[in-house]
């Protein structure tokens, strides 16, 4: 199968196993917490978990499927508290939570979907201590994602950030959900230690090349395209990969952090970062990251399933324009 239709085979099934559960709550709150769940997204996180789980057990992702759910709604949890942060207004193609409703709202519908999560993976059928392991995992990681998510914040305000700095907040905030989904999948089908840790080792990597990638398509998408605010990183003075390469190369883009930036602006932007080879050399730095993920995944069974997720650590970099 090609990567294409495998993710939009799994999107579907993803989106119709929320709907059935999130599809008709009652009250606000709920309402709230199920509002972007039910927005669609690429349902990438799930399809790690499910693919993971069937190169180590065929057949298994039936039975794994609410742990998918679950890295889904942690992710989902993740984007309320963010657009909060972020001072965003749009995410998958609809109005954020906080600006739907409220701030205060918001934060208790992030809240309700974060305990779902734990709710939802203590269902999966599995060893009970495969269980305890996973929910091990995604605890851990959602303190790691906690901590990048607080790295990015601080870095806002310093302008003394380097690359390394970059690598491990991104890490933290996007790698680790990436490495937890590959492991946890794997994991409830009965991996070894070994396989564990190449899975977690292909989400952690995976998930900074993501994550570069994203902040590309944050400064280069149009909103149509991404679902999201463009340029909001430029406006909050992000600390992005290129944000500290555009530094050490001379560019400077401290006259960009500023509410109601224009597309002219934007692409004015874009052309100087290119002209300063800026754009080329955080690309390289993505696909190095893509590689030694792809690396750990030789020690995995060869199947279907394993070049379907060495596949989409391509599309990683190569997805959103
Ligand atoms: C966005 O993730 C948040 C980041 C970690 C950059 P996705 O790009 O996977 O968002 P959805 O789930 O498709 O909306
Ligand atoms: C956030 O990174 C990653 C998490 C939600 C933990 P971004 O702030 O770049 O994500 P987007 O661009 O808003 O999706
Ligand atoms: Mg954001
Ligand atoms: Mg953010
Ligand atoms: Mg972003």
């Amino acid at each position: 199968m090609i990567l294409e239709e495998f993710l939009k085979k799994n999107a579907e099934e993803i989106d119709m196993e929320l709907y059935n559960l999130f599809g008709a709550v009652s009250g606000e709150l709920n309402k709230a917490s199920a509002h972007l769940l039910l927005a669609g997204g690429k349902r990438l996180r799930p399809a790690v978990v499910m693919l993971a789980a069937e190169i180590i057990r065929k057949g298994s992702s039936r039975d794994i499927l609410p742990a998918a759910l679950a890295l889904e709604v942690t992710h989902t949890f993740t984007l309320v508290h963010d657009d909060i942060m972020d001072g965003d207004s749009v995410r998958r193609g609809e109005p954020t939570v906080h600006c739907k409703w409220d701030e205060p709202t918001a934060i208790l519908a992030g809240d309700v979907l974060y305990a779902e999560a734990f709710e939802l993976i203590s269902k999966t059928i599995a060893h009970d201590s495969a269980k305890i392991k996973s929910v091990e995992i995604l605890a851990r990681t959602c303190v790691e994602i906690c901590q990048g998510q607080h790295e990015d914040m601080t870095f806002e305000v310093r302008d003394d950030v380097d690359s390394y700095e970059y690598i491990d907040m991104v890490g933290k905030k996007t790698g680790k959900l990436y490495a937890a989904s590959a492991a946890i999948g794997g994991i409830l089908a009965g991996c070894s230690l070994k396989q564990m840790s190449a899975l977690y080792d292909w989400g952690y990597h995976s998930g900074i090349a993501f994550q570069i990638q994203d902040d590309f398509i944050d400064l280069m998408a149009s909103s149509e395209k991404s679902g999201k605010d463009r340029a909001s990183d430029l406006r909050e003075g992000k600390q992005t990969l290129v944000a500290i390469k555009a530094k050490e190369a001379g560019v400077d883009l401290s006259g960009y952090r500023k509410e109601n930036l224009t597309d002219e602006e934007i692409e004015e932007a874009i052309s100087k970062l290119n002209k300063a080879g800026v754009i080329k050399e955080v690309e390289d730095i993505a696909m190095e990251h893509v590689k030694h993920a792809k690396d750990m995944l030789i020690i995995l069974p060869e199947c279907e399933e394993r070049k379907l997720l060495s596949d989409i650590t391509d599309y990683f970099i190569t997805r959103g324009f």
